[in-house]
């Protein structure tokens, strides 16, 4: 928290590009973890836990800078790269997956080094620039959101929910028996979501709500957020790079690109899996966050329509951390299912 309180108070140049440089350090903190698995189990998984601490850290300092009132220019700036730092695990795969797609002859983990340091370098330089309070008056004026936007973001989501998503983390859940009951159910569930109309308008709906969730990031960037709002901008900046790198994966690399079938083989990285492999080991944060964050961002949601319906505010807060404890209980289960861990029924 020393680090935070020294952000908001004596606005320190280098603070400024903290998250940006921790996140240099995401794909090595990864590559130690599977160099140490060879000799110290204890090692590589204090390599993979620190590598959780960039996306923590990232929506740690966008939470603190939601404190202010009258944010600077530069505090806006580095609130989106904080949430950015807190997208890091999906971006990193997105990166790993379109550089092979593209035959890049640079790594992965070149442009990624590329891209943080030139972030670091921009924040830094953002604030070095600019600290005055520029987006004071605008804020003050500034709806809170567009409420059809809003609407539409919202409808968009249930439907979402009804048509694919609902079924499709039951079928992930279901992975904690057996990969057999997994497999089972995504047979049934394909049924309904693979459908001809079914399909391409969950496409639609993906799409739309990463449009409206950039738009809604993009008009909440400069306002003032608690814990609650805090976590669902930075869960709904994460789903952005999540739901689009997700799609690309199934739908251009796996079905067109490489001709994978999009089943437990290719979910888990089999046959190596998830845990022993240099490169899958990248989509244990992915989709440990990929769930965590959705369910939270659903539960953020229907805290703030229980609130707009006359719910009391601590009543709704108290069930929001129930859900977002949930969501990560879930994610931990579904995760604990694709890394080999299974309980009999
Ligand atoms: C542990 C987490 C997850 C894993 C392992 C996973 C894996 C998969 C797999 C294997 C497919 C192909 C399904 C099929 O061929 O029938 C798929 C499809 C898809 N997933 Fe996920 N997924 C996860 C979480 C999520 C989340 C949280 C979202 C949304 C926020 C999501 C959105 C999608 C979409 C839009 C598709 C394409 C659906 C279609 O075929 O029409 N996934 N996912």
């Amino acid at each position: 928290m020393k680090n935070f309180r020294v952000l908001q108070k004596e606005q320190s140049h280098w603070a400024y590009a903290t998250p940006a440089i921790a996140a240099i350090f995401y794909p090595f903190l990864l590559k130690a973890y599977h160099a140490a698995l060879s000799f110290s189990v204890t090692v590589a998984v204090t390599s993979f836990l620190l590598s959780l601490v960039i996306p923590v850290h990232g929506f740690l300092v966008a939470w603190d800078l939601g404190k202010k009132s009258a944010p600077t220019s530069a505090d806006v700036f580095l609130k989106q790269i904080s949430w950015l730092t807190v997208a890091s695990p999906a971006i990193f795969v997105a990166d790993g997956v379109v550089t092979y797609m593209l035959g890049s002859s640079l790594s992965d983990t070149t442009l990624w080094l590329i891209f943080w340091i030139l972030a670091a370098a921009a924040g830094w330089l953002a604030h070095m620039k600019s600290s005055r309070p520029v987006l004071l008056s605008r804020v003050a004026n500034m709806p809170t959101y567009s409420p059809l936007l809003r609407v539409a973001h919202g409808i968009s989501a249930l439907l979402i929910i009804v048509l694919f998503l609902g079924m499709h983390l039951t079928n992930h859940l279901a992975g904690i028996f057996s990969e057999q009951q997994h497999r089972h159910l995504m047979d049934l569930f394909r049924v309904i979501y693979r459908g001809h109309i079914v399909e391409p308008a969950i496409i639609v709906l993906f799409l739309f709500q990463t449009v409206s969730g950039i738009a809604l990031v993009q008009k909440l960037s400069a306002r003032p957020a608690d814990f609650f709002r805090s976590l669902q901008i930075a869960s709904g900046a994460y789903l952005i790079f999540f739901v689009l790198g997700h799609m690309n994966s199934v739908f251009i690399y796996a079905r067109k690109f490489a001709g994978i079938k999009t089943d437990w083989d290719f979910a888990t990285g089999a046959p190596t899996g998830l845990i022993h492999d240099a490169w899958n080991i990248r989509l244990v944060p992915h989709y440990y966050l990929g769930v965590f964050l959705v369910l939270s961002h659903l539960t953020l949601a229907a805290r703030l329509i229980a609130i707009s319906h006359g719910a009391r505010p601590e009543r709704a807060n108290v069930l929001a951390v129930i859900g977002i404890v949930s969501s990560a209980v879930v994610a931990l289960v579904i995760m604990l299912g694709m890394c080999g861990v299974h309980v009999s029924t």
